[in-house]
């Protein structure tokens, strides 16, 4: 049990948990993601997967991303990057309900499995069902030689590392990594990119390891501050736009997993349509409100929330000011393409699900209920 523990504790490099070890890892597993294939001086992003069998994606009528979970939540930011550059139609689905419903696939789809583990039996099932029906199928795993990585037709790994935290961080943001590069790459083959877009976009992405340093170093004592406020909340609302929408989930998502508080991820429109009942002086509302990407809406909603007298805590860019005079908590993270967005502003939520369930003394690494994998159904 003693050597068990000190090989723990070596594991862990200094770090009290698994969870906020693999959450300041991020400038480097998404640098490690992205390292030999994007080629910013060259212009260029090589990703034999995707190079090797480039005309079934071109011919494709649609793509279908299949996923649970965080992984889920990275299917649906990539449903906006590959629409937005490579114009091709995207859907996505939880795995559990597209193998269920009867889906229509033909030969002309092509169907992207995405999974940390690469072992998920709804994912696995899903991929086994396209495949059957003809469709082209494409795997997003982390775990080298898993299963799904093994009945895949073509792949790219996330190379993020092994995650053992229960609850996914490093994974999402190598996701959102790889699929960045794969609708950045469709795009500039078909064409709906343009050669002056594409390389300031790949600068972008370059920049990013850089840009969640910044955010490591610059907020990770504020949000533990934020964190002390909020450990007997009993539920949280977590908004955001566009491709921040899906941050808002995710953001939620690690909260509840690990701290047992309810939170709830919604599109900030939507907030109108039925959350807003819920707001009072009690409710903490996290706000995803970067410069670029329906930013006057977002104040707007930010003024409804305060008009009902919700706790805001806005994530917002450096510098900014109307959003962040009318919330109770700003944390401000560097600017970036809209796109890009959502890896950068996921870090401090990460953060803030992390430090909220370490002071309600919860178990972060190994959350009640829930497993690292998800092979049963
Ligand atoms: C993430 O924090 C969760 N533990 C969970 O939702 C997970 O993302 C889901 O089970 C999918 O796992 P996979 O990526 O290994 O397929």
């Amino acid at each position: 049990q003693k050597l068990k523990l000190s090989l723990e504790q070596i594991e862990k490099s200094g770090y009290e948990h698994f969870m906020l070890k693999e959450i300041f890892e991020q400038p480097k597993s998404v640098h490690d993601t992205m390292r030999g294939r994007l080629l910013v001086d060259e212009g260029v992003i090589k990703m034999a997967g995707i190079w090797d069998h480039i005309e079934k994606f071109k011919n494709a009528n649609r793509i279908i991303i299949i996923a649970c979970g965080t992984s889920w939540h990275a299917g649906l930011i990539g449903e906006y990057l590959i629409e937005e550059y490579a114009r091709i139609p995207v859907e996505v689905e939880y795995a559990s309900e597209f193998r269920y419903r009867n889906p229509i696939i033909t030969d002309k789809d092509v169907v992207i499995a995405i999974s940390q583990s690469g072992e998920t039996a709804d994912t696995m099932a899903a991929l086994k069902l396209a495949k059957e029906k003809g469709a082209f199928i494409y795997g997003i795993c982390n775990v080298v030689d898993s299963s799904i990585a093994r009945i895949t037709d073509a792949g790219s790994y996330t190379h993020a590392g092994p995650e053992i935290g229960v609850a996914s961080t490093k994974a999402f943001t190598a996701q959102l990594t790889i699929l960045s590069l794969i609708a950045l790459k469709l795009g500039k083959h078909n064409g709906n990119l343009g050669n002056a877009d594409f390389m300031s976009l790949i600068a972008e992405l370059d920049a990013i390891p850089k840009k969640i340093e910044d955010v490591l170093s610059s907020t990770h004592e504020l949000v533990q501050n934020i964190a002390k406020d909020f450990v007997d909340a009993t539920n949280f609302l977590y908004l955001g736009r566009g491709y921040n929408y899906p941050a808002a989930l995710e953001g939620a998502l690690k909260l509840k997993e690990i701290s047992y508080i309810h939170a709830e991820g919604y599109p900030a429109a939507e907030m109108k349509h039925g959350p807003i009942a819920l707001i009072d002086e009690n409710m903490p509302i996290v706000i995803i409100a970067p410069k670029k990407g329906h930013y006057d809406k977002i104040v707007s909603n930010v003024q409804e929330i305060k008009a009902r007298k919700g706790k805001v805590i806005a994530v917002v860019n450096r510098g900014d000011t109307q959003v962040s005079e009318m919330s109770d908590y700003v944390i401000e993270i560097p600017e970036t393409s809209e796109c890009f967005s959502p890896i950068v502003a996921s870090v401090p939520l990460q953060l803030l699900a992390y430090y909220i369930a370490v002071y309600r003394g919860a178990n972060v690494d190994q959350p009640r209920n829930l497993a690292k994998s998800v092979t049963v159904e």
